[in-house]
């Protein structure tokens, strides 16, 4: 990744992050000066998602979203799905299929008053995270159920309500501080069967050792 686009991406996540309350800190702690060049930089390549990041996307089976409620509230609630649910629609647009739940509908009516989202990716056992900012159109199934067939995998057992359509405004990496390192049943199972694997293959070479040395021939490797 060249600098010119690195210094893109800074700009567009630090133009909507860097608040002037938020400058008003970094003075106050001593790191405005080392942030000011995320604010300068080149605009015309500011939220297009890169290869990095539509893999890491793609790779994952949930996020944390933020939305804004009618009276200035934060909420925060989980999304998951089976892996890749989250889809890559072009350079800057993502979508999901938006699964029944509780009906409390809490994210879908801050939505519908204020398109702002954030969202955070985690990859635990890799310890690599990824912040995005967009602006949201909802598409409810019932208006077009197509959009649904593109987002859903019929072989996963949920009700899509609507499609979350998302373009995308910013975008950061975090840093890999502090992320407890963790897996999931599926990836516990792929790891416990490598594990087996290599079991099996020592004891068969442990085998062919000792019968070499019973009977003085060397194990064929
Ligand atoms: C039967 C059922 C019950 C649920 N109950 C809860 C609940 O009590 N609290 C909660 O936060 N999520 C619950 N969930 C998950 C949410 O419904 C789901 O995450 C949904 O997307 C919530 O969206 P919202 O928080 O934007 O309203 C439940 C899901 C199902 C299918």
């Amino acid at each position: 990744m060249s600098i010119r686009k690195e210094n893109a991406m800074a700009r567009a996540f630090a133009t909507i992050a860097f608040t002037p309350a938020v400058r008003s800190q970094q003075s106050r702690m001593g790191s405005a000066d080392g942030y000011t060049r995320f604010l300068s930089g080149d605009e015309t390549s500011l939220d297009e998602l890169g290869p990095q990041e539509v893999d890491f996307i793609t790779a994952r089976d949930g996020f944390y979203q933020a939305t804004v409620s009618q009276t200035g509230w934060p909420y925060v609630q989980f999304r998951g799905g089976p892996i890749g649910f989250l889809k890559v629609l072009s350079s800057r647009t993502l979508g999901y299929a938006d699964f029944r739940g509780n009906r409390q509908y809490i994210s879908t009516g801050n939505l519908s008053g204020n398109d702002r989202l954030s969202m955070i990716l985690v990859d635990y056992p890799n310890r690599r995270r990824l912040k995005l900012w967009g602006r949201t159109r909802l598409v409810e199934g019932a208006d077009n159920p197509e959009i649904l067939d593109q987002l859903h995998d019929p072989s996963y057992r949920a009700r899509p309500e609507r499609a979350v359509l998302i373009t995308v405004e910013a975008f950061d990496w975090n840093c890999p501080s502090h992320i407890p390192r963790r897996l999931t049943i599926d990836e516990t199972h792929q790891e416990i069967a490598a594990l087996h694997r290599e079991n099996e293959a020592l004891r068969a070479e442990n085998i062919a050792m000792r019968a070499s040395t019973v009977s003085g021939t060397p194990p064929k490797s």
